[in-house]
């Protein structure tokens, strides 16, 4: 049987195994997909064991080794590339390993799915690391009217935009938001601050005049950004569960050539939170 599994750290509360037998049920696809643990040191001689065997067709990659897949693959994609990371490997029919990365089409697909369009719209985005530079490329190819990168180190998010020429992509302090005169249509909160509770230090009346929040965290509740957002009125709040079966449905796809359904997935996984 093909084999898949995801490396991470840490990695035994990781959904992907769940989600990806979901998907092979549905599709009617036979595959095993595990998870394994794995430190910075030993992460590539794992992946090398893992890939020895024929039967092992591909895997993802979470943190903290998304970097060192991308430079351990012999080819990236292009959105890979700009991101520096990918959190997908397939094994291609001669033998070389592609590496791609699913965030960003999970997030686009998921947005989508919720009925919030994105062409022609203001987007902000909150935050400039790992998450916010794999969903700059998929976002931008919406044709936004504005894509803006606001980071507590502003350094990091001129980095950011610095990365793709095209002229919707902008980036400022947080400080700079309140004095911005259009509100969003949408913030994407791709900070980690909702993982230790935390709210980005973003003016109440940005968040307020948002016509709709999307954090990438999820929980079996509301993130604090979630709350906040609800409680300053703003009446669509949505959190990422939906960006994390959509990533996976993007990386099944890639694997097997089917797409499978995410709905249910989403909803089967929200259950049991
Ligand atoms: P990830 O891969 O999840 O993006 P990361 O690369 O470590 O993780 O990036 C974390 C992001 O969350 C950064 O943009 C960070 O801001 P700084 O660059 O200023 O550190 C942001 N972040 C984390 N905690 C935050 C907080 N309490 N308020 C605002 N931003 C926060």
């Amino acid at each position: 049987m093909d084999q898949y599994l995801v490396f991470g750290n840490p990695i035994a509360q990781s959904k992907s195994p769940l989600i990806h037998s979901m998907f092979a049920q549905q599709t009617g696809q036979e595959l095993q997909y595990d998870r394994m643990l794995a430190v910075k040191e030993d992460f590539i001689e794992h992946l090398e064991r893992f890939f020895s065997d024929p039967q092992a067709q591909g895997c993802n990659v979470t943190s903290p080794f998304k970097e060192l897949a991308a430079a351990w693959v012999n080819e990236l994609s292009p959105s890979a590339k700009l991101a520096g990371a990918i959190n997908t490997i397939k094994r291609m029919p001669d033998g070389r390993f592609f590496g791609d990365t699913t965030d960003g089409p999970g997030l686009v697909q998921d947005l989508l799915r919720l009925g919030v369009t994105l062409k022609n719209k203001r987007i902000l985005l909150l935050g400039a690391g790992g998450a916010a530079r794999g969903v700059l490329s998929p976002l931008l190819s919406q044709q936004p009217a504005l894509l803006m990168v606001a980071n507590r180190s502003v350094a990091k998010a001129q980095l950011l935009a610095s990365l793709i020429d095209n002229a919707a992509l902008q980036s400022c302090e947080f400080e700079t938001l309140k004095k911005m005169t259009l509100p969003f249509d949408l913030i994407i909160n791709s900070t980690s601050a909702s993982l230790s509770g935390e709210l980005p230090k973003v003016a109440d009346s940005v968040v307020a005049n948002a016509g709709c929040i999307y954090d990438m965290s999820y929980a079996d509740k509301p993130t604090v950004f979630m709350s906040h957002a609800s409680q300053l009125g703003v009446k669509y709040v949505y959190d990422g569960l939906g960006m994390l079966v959509g990533q996976a449905a993007e990386s099944f796809c890639l694997w097997r050539g089917i797409k499978p359904k995410v709905e249910p997935v989403i909803q089967a996984l929200r259950a049991q939170l």
